[in-house]
């Protein structure tokens, strides 16, 4: 696991540099893409460089980690329309080429299963974008999930829902109480994992994620047995981090060859 700390205009350029390197590699790369207000910088970086010609999303794919369960085609909350609105249309992804669990399925033990075998049958997820809750969920994996967790139906936590009572104009009644996620191991099939998290609130989770025990109360500390993890962190968010100083000499002393 590689922790970098830095101001969140440095971490959005690094996510998107590494995305920029790995589709010219492969421009057909999946990418994992995420809600929420952490990446919201990567895709502002990602869509500059696009317009300016530096890279094509064209052949690409991407999927989508979570939804919520019932909202209406059109809400704006809906991540689909989220990430349709915050990524997909300001680039030149191919129709069709992003995809979300769909939480509107009649069926939707069936949509989970039918979403864990589209990104296998695309061959898997080259480099998952990942935010984190305050409570250390990434994706909807709340705490208690299962390590071993695929995509599934889940309840959201209270806690969750009142994060998130903001999208809602801070009613936490609209809050769907479901939602449908990738599961802990489905990310964990990623071949990259870039989280991004800024500000205090998340010091904690990251403190956990980096530093504690691997537990399913922190779902996110999972991935401390994936073997290329880039934690991107502002120094806010590292501020519990015990080995805070390691880190920061570690990336001072990094060539830039490496990336992340
Ligand atoms: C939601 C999303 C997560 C996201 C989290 C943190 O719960 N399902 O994918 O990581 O919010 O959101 P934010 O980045 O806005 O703090």
């Amino acid at each position: 696991m590689e922790v970098v700390i830095a101001a969140p205009e440095e971490l959005a350029a690094l996510a998107a540099g590494t995305i920029e390197s790995l589709l010219a590699r492969n421009p057909e790369a999946v990418l994992g893409i995420a809600t929420g207000s952490s990446p919201l910088g990567i895709y502002d970086d990602l869509t500059r460089r696009h317009s300016e010609g530096h890279v094509s999303f064209a052949r690409a794919r991407a999927f989508t980690l979570d939804e919520y369960v019932g909202l209406a085609s059109n809400h704006p909350e809906r991540y689909r329309n989220v990430i349709e609105k915050e990524f997909a249309s300001r680039v030149d992804f191919a129709p069709d080429a992003v995809q979300g669990p769909d939480g509107l399925a009649e069926d939707l033990g069936a949509e989970c299963a039918r979403y864990e075998a589209a990104i296998v049958e695309a061959g898997g997820v080259d480099l998952q974008i990942l935010g984190i809750g305050s409570d250390g969920h990434v994706g909807f994996n709340e705490p208690g999930s299962s390590l071993a967790s695929r995509t599934r139906i889940k309840t959201l936590t209270e806690q969750t829902r009142l994060d998130n009572a903001r999208f809602f104009g801070s009613h936490v009644d609209q809050v769907p109480r479901h939602c449908l996620t990738q599961g802990l191991a489905t990310i964990m099939s990623a071949r990259h994992v870039v989280l991004i998290a800024a500000g205090r609130a998340k010091a904690e989770a990251i403190h956990h994620l980096v530093e504690g025990p691997v537990s399913a109360m922190w779902p996110a500390t999972i991935l401390q047995h994936h073997p290329h993890v880039s934690v991107l962190v502002d120094p806010a968010a590292a501020g519990r981090l015990q080995l805070a100083d390691y880190f920061r000499t570690t990336h001072a002393a990094k060539p830039e060859w490496q990336g992340l």
